[in-house]
């Protein structure tokens, strides 16, 4: 007999259909219950509440399991590359050697910004922050295709919409650093490979040729960032996209969802509270306190995460990674000593072990960044271009579902009743 969740309500019993997950994942399908009940649910913060059943990514908190189509982070992060997880995420399956190689073809073919594009990016002031640039940046591109403007988009569109936006966002990121230091831009160079091509746009000079292994390591990041399931910003894309608004619109809104300082904003914040505690010449101990005064704002920053309640085995892949790159490069990093400090410091401290708070993938991250080269401020693109399969992969599952619905939560209203209007002031 197929299991039902019984609701008693007003003295009636209403049955709802249990669903189970291909991995045991077991939800009580209400799709029914307003309309059988005239009842809704209230959940702050979604944090019992599916809005979607998907095929992507699994993801079990308890037990710090994290998979894109079944294959384990920890495989794909040592195995495979960004390109092949982006078209892993996107299609279904790894990609063969020839439909690799015409994926990368395709993305190819957008190794270039429309000139307006260039020319938006070249009035930008150069201390702007540069997510709010490459947000609005990427949603003006629906200015120069109108193609898909016209909703909704036959699938070789989408596919399209993957490969253009792949590629023409790092160019847009890149481009913009290259406004902030004021030099001019270098063209993309897809063969090279993403995280070499994107390295080599930056900082490509006289003195700095990319090393392989460097890139090789910033693509590792990028397949650890690549999909997270329904998080904040993968659920903006999905709650903007099922309005049926243009694909442009719709990845600038996963990227402003992303800026938050509690999502990938984190990573930014991290760098700047290590210095924080370096300038202050405090201690690790000294902070940690901090972070547990309910009457101070500060929070240990690239710690707790809403899902992992046990450990991110992104956190601990990424952390692997920062001690090789740091050392490859030969870089000592002062603030990578208080970063272990805190970590240490906050494992043994039952504030943080009752609230199961460990490091989260933002904790580790910025150190590799600022070791490549790349701008505090910058940390939170790079996130961009990591999430950005992820983004594209759900929107595109989505707009293939035929039961989909626009997303429109309802609400328990909770202000005046009726009143009449009395004119105070003139018309
Ligand atoms: N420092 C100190 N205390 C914390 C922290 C932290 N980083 N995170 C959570 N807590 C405490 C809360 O104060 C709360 O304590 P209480 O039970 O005494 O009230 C308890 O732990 C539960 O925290 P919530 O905020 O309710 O947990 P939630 O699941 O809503 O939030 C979040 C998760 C936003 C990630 C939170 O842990 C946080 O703010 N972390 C710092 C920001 C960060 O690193 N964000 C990146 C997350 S990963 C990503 O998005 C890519």
């Amino acid at each position: 007999m197929t299991e039902v969740a019984k609701l008693e309500l007003d003295g009636k019993t209403y049955e709802f259909p249990v669903i189970e997950g291909s991995e045991g994942e077991k939800a009580i399908d209400i799709r029914k219950l307003r309309g059988t009940t005239g009842y809704i649910t209230l959940d702050n913060g979604y944090m019992n509440t599916g809005s979607c059943q998907s095929g992507i990514t699994f993801l079990n908190g308890e037990e710090g399991i994290l998979r894109y189509r079944g294959y384990p982070i920890e495989q794909l992060a040592e195995k495979s590359n960004f390109m092949e997880v982006t078209y892993l995420l996107n299609f279904g399956e790894l990609p063969t050697a020839q439909q690799l190689s015409d994926f990368n073809e395709e993305v190819g073919h957008y190794a270039s910004l429309p000139g307006g594009i260039c020319n938006m990016l070249s009035h930008m002031p150069p201390a702007a922050h540069p997510m709010g640039v490459v947000s609005s940046v990427t949603s003006s591109l629906c200015a120069f295709y109108p193609e898909y403007l016209k909703m909704p988009l036959p699938p070789e569109m989408r596919r399209k919409a993957v490969c253009q936006l792949m590629a023409q966002v790092k160019i847009i990121a890149a481009n913009f650093y290259r406004r902030t230091v004021e030099e001019k831009t270098h063209r993309s160079n897809p063969k090279l490979g993403f995280a070499a091509d994107f390295l080599n746009m930056m900082f490509a000079s006289e003195s700095y040729k990319v090393d392989p292994e460097v890139a090789s390591a910033l693509d590792t990041l990028l397949i650890l960032h690549a999909d997270h399931e329904q998080n904040c910003s993968t659920s903006a894309v999905r709650l903007i996209g099922s309005s049926e608004a243009n694909i442009f619109a719709t990845v600038a809104g996963g990227i402003d969802a992303l800026w938050g300082q509690l999502h990938g904003g984190a990573n930014q914040k991290v760098l700047e509270m290590l210095e924080q505690i370096q300038n202050a010449g405090g201690t690790a101990k000294q902070f940690i306190e901090k972070a547990k005064d309910k009457n101070d704002s500060f929070r240990l920053m690239g710690f707790g995460h809403r899902v992992y309640k046990n450990f991110d085995p992104r956190a601990t892949i990424i952390k692997k990674a920062c001690d090789t790159i740091l050392k490859k490069l030969d870089v000592h990093d002062p603030l990578l000593d208080i970063a272990l400090e805190l970590e240490e410091a906050a494992r043994s401290d039952s504030y943080f072990v009752e609230r199961n708070l460990y490091p989260n993938v933002d904790f580790y991250s910025g150190l590799i960044y600022k070791a490549l080269g790349i701008p505090t401020n910058f940390f939170t693109v790079m996130f961009v271009l990591g999430r950005l399969p992820g983004w594209l992969g759900q929107w595109k599952e989505m707009r293939e579902d035929d039961t989909l619905k626009i997303s429109r939560p309802r609400q328990i209203y909770t202000g005046p009743n009726t009143r009449d209007y009395v004119a105070v002031n003139k018309r």
